[in-house]
């Protein structure tokens, strides 16, 4: 049934700006009769941060940015879904345009600048859910024109506490200026030191918050050793590895839409995004698990990004050009997997090409 509708909206949302296409999807999500997506095979259960995961493919932040979906998100069969980025007031981000497709290389360059409906409606929204059940993350992030950017981390722990199955501290988007300063060491240290203060008082009525930190995928590795630490210091539960590029890497066949400013996502992330994932797992050590992110696009791909070192996977810009039968097909490839190596479950795969990874060049 959704393929079929798919196959008629799919041609329609092609042709319009992305940004309308995304807007008309999400009303689609919120009004359409959706299927339910079958129960998952027991071996794609993943257990990470204390919660318990139907199957690892999860829905990245971005797409449900005000929490008008995630319920029809879990039933068409994703795993779990990160709402986000929420900051604490309503901003409108950047002046449209603001979202490109770069359809010859499967790839999406935006600068949306956080827009978000603020805290209270997203609030309101997740509260009358949050009897449904399933894992709903809560990604936030500070206001532009902020004087306190690490107190508005702290007001968001301490209000979606109570609703968020983990909260994402994201520190790397690269269409806020100077967010991704938080990710230098010593401010890293003060913000997470603030967060997990807010998070462990939030805990005494809300019980216990996962906190992940969401970094960038455009990192020197000595940035990535000093992060690492830092997070492992303070013990957070998980890191996601990441967001989108500032990088063009030049392979991208469509030029003049690559200059477009912004992060650029899809395909052509995949192997930057893949080495990054693989040298945080080699210096986590297993302290923590981390999320896998950036141009999954293929059951392969996710089998990939699986053994260079994640626990659990997002994907994004591969639902604009491949749709929702993507999910499905990715969950059948990691069953494959799984039968072909004779493991017990995902857990088995988990890092087992690490190294390999980090010893190939450097991905252009
Ligand atoms: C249009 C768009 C909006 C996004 N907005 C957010 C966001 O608000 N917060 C965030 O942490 N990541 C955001 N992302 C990044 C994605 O969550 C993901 O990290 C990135 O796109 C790489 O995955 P992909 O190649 O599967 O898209 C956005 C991505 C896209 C394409």
């Amino acid at each position: 049934m959704i393929g079929v509708f798919e196959h008629l909206a799919r041609p329609l949302l092609a042709a319009l700006d992305p940004e309308d296409a995304h807007r008309l999807t999400i009303a689609m999500l919120k009004f359409a009769p959706l299927p339910r997506a079958g129960e998952d095979d027991r071996r794609l259960g993943v257990r990470a941060f204390g919660l318990n995961f139907p199957n690892p493919v999860g829905m990245g932040a971005g797409f449900d940015k005000h929490g008008e979906v995630p319920d029809a998100l879990l039933r068409l069969g994703f795993g779990f879904v990160e709402v986000g980025t929420i900051t604490p007031q309503p901003q409108p981000g950047n002046p449209r345009p603001r979202v490109f497709r770069l359809e010859a290389d499967a790839a999406v360059i935006n600068r949306l600048g956080f827009n978000s409906q603020g805290a209270d409606r997203a609030l309101r929204r997740l509260a009358r859910r949050a009897h449904k059940g399933g894992i709903v993350g809560i990604n936030i992030g500070a206001n532009k024109n902020s004087s306190d950017r690490i107190g508005d981390y702290v007001r968001l722990i301490e209000l979606f506490a109570p609703v968020a199955s983990y909260v994402t501290v994201n520190v790397s988007s690269p269409n806020t200026p100077g967010l991704r300063d938080l990710q230098r060491a010593s401010a890293l240290g003060d913000l997470l030191a603030r967060v997990i203060a807010a998070r462990e008082r939030a805990a005494r009525t809300a019980g216990p918050t996962p906190l992940l930190l969401k970094i960038a995928p455009d990192l020197t590795l000595n940035e990535l050793d000093d992060i690492v630490g830092v997070a492992r210091a303070f013990r957070v539960d998980g890191l996601i590895v990441g967001n989108t590029t500032v990088a063009r890497p030049p392979s991208l066949r469509e030029t003049e839409r690559a200059k477009e400013t912004g992060g650029l996502s899809g395909r052509p992330l995949f192997s930057l995004s893949t080495r990054m994932l693989a040298e945080c797992f080699v210096r986590v050590e297993n302290a923590f698990p981390l999320i896998g992110v950036g141009g999954i696009d293929s059951g392969a791909a996710a089998v990939a990004k699986i053994r260079a070192g994640a626990t659990l996977l997002q994907l994004y810009s591969a639902l604009v050009f491949r749709g929702l039968g993507l999910v499905g097909e990715i969950k059948a490839a990691l069953i494959a997997a799984i039968a072909r190596e004779r493991r017990g479950g995902l857990s088995d795969l988990v890092g087992v090409d690490a190294a390999v990874v980090t010893a190939e060049p450097w991905p252009q």
